[in-house]
């Protein structure tokens, strides 16, 4: 501490290489005080490592940084903090089995290069700056009982009592509820005012609603630098992407519902929500072949109960291997535990599901040079970008993985998919491929099951859109008829006639 405040931070010709990849490529980035700017671009496009570098966790190959006009070297984040300057990191660095005082008391320490400190003025720092920034958190918590967004309230009073006069936020929004995003927003628009603020997302409408000035990044360069407000989420998506973007929507018009029963037939299905909640209670559906129905208003995957049919087939309870015998694909909500086997290779789990079939193994020894094959082609047509199919799948993009699932999912050619939150913290490229991917399987008949938190996605995917309350189908509306405002008010439980 003592370092005079921070009326202007420059990044000057940053360049950073891994091996095989120039990750930032003579990148110039300048805040001004009391100003929020965005960051954007894709997966892998350079922003976190360029973050890690003006925190001192990375030195760059080349470049300087400049603060208040004067060049500064950090060798660790304690030479930033000592400017003032805190990064919320993508995943948050909590210690889970502590309060929230001792995690906070865990960060002063070591930033501040302390002894050891009393928790009681810890606590009384947290409650200040909870109170002046409006940021309610309970010392006493401990951390693994928090939801994702009052963890994230965590790290930013942590970061806060620190000193944090700059502040990093690394996609602070993509682990968040639509509702939790909206307050975070809100939030950082006042505490803007105070502070500087880098904001990183690709979510556009929320740097349209937080930032003043944004930069775009694309492959470690930044392609475009602008004030906001100048500029139409379309065109940044554009330039982001490097292409249009355009997200499809479906197309509702000559569904067959004449069978009796659905393709894809839910009986009186019952989950558990993951605090303890009832996410479904008794909920009854039929999905007819070649329709998308979307779930809106479901929060938590746990333990299920109930019967799901395949064309009149028994899944429920069936083992895993019986489920894809009879054509269910899935992709499940939490992609790196349930849906692939991170230290595996990309082609090993691209054909996870399939080991013991005759396909992939003779006699107990897999046919090594058939999984490269299949990989190969999977890779081109799932465009899943990865060094090598050799690569472990773990080490993936967000996107790369989901890809990985999808693509597994749906080379077996399922008849039905139940998809859970499928683009949930992707970019826009990859939303936009997820989202024709789905479009093209209802198109030759596949019956899906769309669980979804962003309405956006609901209402243009979706045939009909079935509103959970309480666990129960409040309301069954085609999907060309569905308003955000509509959706929302059924979530709400309010039913207007
Ligand atoms: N520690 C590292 N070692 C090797 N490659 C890395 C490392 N960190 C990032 N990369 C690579 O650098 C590129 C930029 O990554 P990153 O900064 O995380 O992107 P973003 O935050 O925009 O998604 C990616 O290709 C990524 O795989
Ligand atoms: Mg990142």
């Amino acid at each position: 501490m003592g370092h005079e405040p921070i009326r202007s931070l420059e990044l000057r010709g940053i360049t950073k290489r891994f091996p095989g990849i120039l990750a930032c490529d003579h990148i110039d980035l300048s805040v001004g005080e009391h100003s929020v700017r965005a960051l954007v671009g894709e997966n892998g496009a350079g922003k976190t490592t360029l973050m890690n570098i003006l925190m001192g966790l990375y030195h760059p190959d080349e470049g300087h940084i400049l603060i208040n006009g004067s060049e500064v070297h950090f060798r660790s984040p304690n030479d930033a903090f000592d400017h003032g300057i805190g990064m919320v990191h993508q995943h948050f660095m909590l210690v889970q089995n502590m309060t929230v005082a001792e995690n906070v008391a865990l960060g002063m320490q070591s930033a501040h290069k302390l002894f050891r400190l009393d928790l009681a003025s810890v606590k009384k720092r947290i409650l200040e700056i909870s109170e002046r920034h409006e940021l309610p958190v309970n010392p006493d918590a401990m951390v693994w009982q928090l939801s994702v967004g009052e963890q994230q309230r965590v790290e930013l009073v942590k970061t806060l009592c620190l000193g944090a006069r700059f502040l990093i936020l690394d996609e602070p929004t993509s682990a968040l509820t639509p509702q939790e995003t909206d307050e975070l927003i809100l939030l950082l628009q006042k505490m803007s005012r105070e502070l500087s603020i880098v904001f990183i997302s690709h979510k556009l409408n929320e740097v349209k609603a937080l930032s003043d000035t944004v930069s775009i990044l694309r492959r470690g360069r930044i392609v475009f630098e602008g004030r906001t407000e100048n500029h139409s989420s379309s065109d940044l998506a554009a330039l982001m992407t490097g292409h249009e973007v355009e997200l499809p929507r479906v197309d509702s018009t000559g569904i067959d519902r004449s069978g009796d029963r659905g393709l894809l037939s839910i009986r009186e299905l019952n989950v558990l929500g993951d605090r303890g909640n009832i996410a479904l209670d008794g909920v009854s559906l039929d999905l007819a072949p070649g329709e998308i129905v979307g779930l809106a208003g479901v929060s938590g995957n746990g333990q299920r109960s109930g019967s799901i049919q395949i064309d009149g087939v028994e899944i429920a309870g069936s083992s895993a291997a019986r489920i894809i015998g009879v054509g269910m694909g899935y992709i499940p909500e939490d992609r790196n535990t349930e849906g692939i086997v991170p230290s595996f290779s990309v082609r090993e789990n691209l054909v996870l599901k399939d080991v013991g079939e005759k396909q992939w193994s003779t006699a107990g020894f897999l046919k090594l040079k058939a999984i490269a094959a299949n990989a190969t082609g999977l890779r081109e047509r799932f465009d899943i970008r990865c060094p090598s199919t050799d690569t472990a799948a773990g080490s993936l993009s967000g996107g790369n993985i989901q890809k990985v699932i999808l693509a597994r999912e749906l080379a077996r050619g399922p008849k039905a998919l139940v998809a859970v939150y499928p683009t949930r913290g992707l970019d826009m490229g990859a939303i936009e491929f997820i989202h024709k991917q789905l479009l093209e399987r209802r198109k030759e008949g596949v019956a899906i099951l769309l669980i979804s938190e962003e309405l956006e996605e609901i209402m243009n995917l979706s045939d009909r859109v079935a509103v959970i309350y309480k666990g129960k189908i409040l309301k069954v509306v085609p999907g060309k008829d569905a308003t955000k405002r509509s959706l929302g008010l059924l979530m709400a439980g309010v039913v207007d006639e």
